[in-house]
């Protein structure tokens, strides 16, 4: 047994079962500061901290990727000082988080429209995806500027072209072709989508790829998520009964 296995039977859970990824809406950051009469920022600051604890916590257990809906192409439109801050914040996270990456074999992934972040952010995100590129115990995949119909609008672009250009007939465009001209095309979809803050939406994420995913939404705001509870989560991620539109053992 290898110790990511090891410590998910500590945590009572079966490591046959576990969800290979992970995706999590993290929301409520504000919510949190304004409860406590507090700037929104201090509540993304708060959520920093948490992402960092969600990082360690999935490596530890052994789930092969985790992703992290980090800032979606709607929130562009935040008053400038909360994305300027929220861009800060991911430089601070980029900076201080390359060492455990790198220490603890994770390989960083963004998906998302990453050209349209900050010269500085953009440069930091691909030197640590390129400095982790071997990396091979966890991917970590943050989407930044991501919307997931910005995502297939570029996916039938792409194909669209390759039909014009003969290169591609529009019979053969099955769910592989599709799957793989998303920014996920490396990636197996998710099987678990956590959502924090009780809100019962999608907003615009990984809409093709959370097919079968099994969701899960937690009222807790995203800064007071915590291992405990996210362990609780994946246990009765490991109760449910996936069946993928087919009947029970078929
Ligand atoms: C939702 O809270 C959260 C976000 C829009 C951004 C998520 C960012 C972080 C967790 C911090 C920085 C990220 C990294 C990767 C270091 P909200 O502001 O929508 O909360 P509200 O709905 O309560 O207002």
């Amino acid at each position: 047994m290898n110790s990511s296995d090891a410590l998910a039977v500590e945590a009572g859970l079966d490591p046959a079962r576990r969800p290979a990824h992970v995706a999590i809406i993290m929301d409520g950051n504000g919510r949190w500061a304004k409860k406590r009469l507090l700037n929104r920022v201090k509540g993304h600051e708060q959520g920093a901290d948490t992402v960092r604890m969600v990082v360690r916590a999935s490596r530890e257990l052994g789930i092969s990727v985790l992703t992290l809906y980090a800032f979606s192409t709607e929130n562009w439109q935040r008053p400038e000082a909360e994305v300027k801050a929220l861009m800060m914040l991911l430089k601070r996270f980029l900076k201080s988080e390359k060492q455990e990456m790198l220490d603890n074999n994770i390989r960083l992934n963004a998906i998302g429209e990453v050209e349209r972040l900050p010269g500085s952010v953009s440069t930091l995100l691909q030197e640590t995806m390129q400095a982790t590129e071997n990396n091979s115990g966890m991917v970590l995949n943050l989407a930044l500027s991501y919307g997931a119909r910005p995502e297939i609008i570029r996916m039938v672009r792409q194909l669209s072209a390759k039909v014009a250009a003969g290169n591609l007939q529009a019979e053969e465009i099955d769910e592989e072709t599709v799957s793989t001209h998303l920014y996920t095309r490396n990636i197996p979809d998710p099987d678990l989508l956590i959502r924090t803050s009780g809100e019962m939406r999608i907003s615009n994420f990984m809409l093709w790829q959370i097919a079968y995913a099994e969701i899960y939404i937690t009222d807790t705001l995203w800064p007071d998520f915590n291992r405990a509870e996210y362990i609780k989560i994946l246990k009765d991620y490991q109760e449910r009964d996936r069946r993928f539109g087919k009947v029970k053992n078929q």
